[in-house]
């Protein structure tokens, strides 16, 4: 079956991610390049490739370094790898991992490479605080001053209110609504109540937790020894909470919509740090390398709507479009990894799976239909598990592939929200 062209098919062969540790927390010394240069080199590691075999290595990361933008060059200049390797860094929001590897796909579906690693890091735990344009200016002026009265007649123009730093807004530049904003606002025209988002919340900390207890989350966890003493090591996510009730989550205030909201601390994925991901070959490759794949690329798609109107929503356009590539219904679908955001998000995506207004939207004359919620998210997501921007695509593929061998499925989709109003839909398979 080798639906994305050129009759190659494109095999996941395996996947690794560190720990999801919140912001401020655990990885915070680390930067978001040396946190993929650690999940890369393990992931080479546990599946004992010659670095020599990589001839891509693609990334996503959503606020980069300003001193290294692409972030996938200098994570491929790691010892493990030749210098040859070529790499290049994608950005699509929440999906930028995603993108990372279909990019990476598709130069394999065309022939271009056979072997890739592809996935995304990010620490916002390290988010680039910027000088304000009076004060940037101030100090381009004294740089070029020629005598030190030049010098001080320049910096005294600031005033204090070029002092204030500027941090990145996860915020919509085109309509100024954060994500928050956006959630709470599909919250109240999906009609969402708050008791539905905090059970979703709770049931997500609960998967995680007994993914976490079993093992079976904790395969495709590396640990990470922390820089700089390298004394301490992190081998799982720091934000699940085995102990959360929902007499807690909803005794949360909510935070975007203070007085008439519903999303809280505890039903939005936190803010994190982490890496995430997968090595990419050729069937052909697999063979000639002797690797056992965990699945194949069966299709995907991505999809965009206006980011003023409901932000986190596009992965209803884009699931039909990849079930129809692949020729598939939902029904088809052993398991669904779906990227929670937030959960009025999540809640609102299978509102929108069932929705014959959506499915015509979409080009569709049938909604995508009902997920069952027992093949959904079955280890959390990433409310509990936690949210690195540019690696969470990476990491979802990773668990999806792993659940799916468990179970001995065949199909599995995966869906993912992004800002600017995108979503991302892959279909994977596996042979049995
Ligand atoms: C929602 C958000 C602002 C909360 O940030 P925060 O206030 O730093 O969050 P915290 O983890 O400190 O939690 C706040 C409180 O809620 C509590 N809490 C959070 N989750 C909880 C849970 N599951 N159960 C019980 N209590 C919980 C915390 O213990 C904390 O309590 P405290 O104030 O008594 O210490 C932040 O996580 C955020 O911006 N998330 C959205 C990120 C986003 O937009 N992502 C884009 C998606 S595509």
């Amino acid at each position: 079956m080798p639906p994305l062209g050129n009759g190659r098919r494109v095999a996941i062969v395996a996947g690794v991610r560190t720990p999801f540790t919140k912001a401020g927390t655990a990885f915070k010394s680390i930067s978001a390049i040396d946190l993929g240069k650690l999940c890369v080199a393990e992931l080479i590691q546990r599946t004992d490739l010659s670095g020599k075999e990589v001839e891509a290595l693609v990334f996503g990361t959503v606020i980069p370094s300003v001193v290294a933008p692409n972030i996938a060059r200098e994570v491929a200049l790691m010892p493990l790898l030749p210098k040859g390797v070529q790499a290049f860094t994608v950005s699509r929001a929440c999906a930028s991992a995603n993108q990372a590897i279909t990019d990476a796909a598709d130069q394999i579906a065309l022939g271009h490479v056979k072997v890739a690693i592809a996935g995304g890091a990010e620490s916002l735990s390290n988010v680039p605080i910027l000088h304000s344009a009076g004060f940037a200016e101030a100090l381009v002026l004294a740089s070029k001053a020629k005598t030190l009265t030049g010098r001080v007649k320049a910096l005294s123009r600031i005033r204090p209110r070029d002092l204030v730093p500027i941090t990145p807004a996860i915020a919509e530049p085109s309509t100024g609504e954060t994500m928050g904003q956006s959630a709470e606002k599909m919250a109240k025209i999906n009609q969402i109540s708050r008791e539905d988002q905090d059970q979703l919340a709770l049931r997500s900390h609960r998967l995680a937790a007994a993914g976490t207890a079993d093992g079976r989350l904790a395969r495709e966890i590396m640990p990470v020894y922390v820089p700089p003493r390298f004394e301490s090591v992190v081998t799982s996510d720091n934000g699940i909470r085995a102990d959360t009730s929902y007499e807690q989550l909803s005794a949360l205030k909510p935070v975007f919509d203070r007085r008439y909201g519903s999303v809280t601390a505890g039903n939005a994925s936190p803010l994190t740090d982490g890496a995430a991901c997968v090595l990419l070959m050729s069937e052909e490759a697999t063979i000639a390398l002797g690797y056992e794949p965990m699945g194949y690329i069966r299709s995907y798609a991505y999809a965009a709507l206006d980011p003023g109107e409901q932000l986190l929503q596009a992965p209803v356009l884009a699931a039909p479009v990849a079930l129809a590539r692949a020729r598939l219904t939902l029904d088809d679908m052993d398991l669904i990894e779906m990227h929670e955001a937030f959960a009025a998000q999540v809640l609102s995506n299978l509102r929108g799976f069932e929705s014959k207004e959506w499915a015509a939207r979409a080009g569709f004359s049938k909604p995508v239909g009902e997920v069952d919620l027992s093949r959904l998210n079955v280890m959390g997501g990433s409310i509990a598990i936690g949210h690195p921007f540019g690696a969470t695509g990476s990491r979802i593929a990773v668990t999806l592939l792993n659940e799916l061998a468990r179970r001995d499925g065949q199909f599995g989709l995966m869906t993912v929200c992004a800002a600017g109003g995108m979503g991302f839909a892959m279909v994977v398979e596996r042979d049995q």
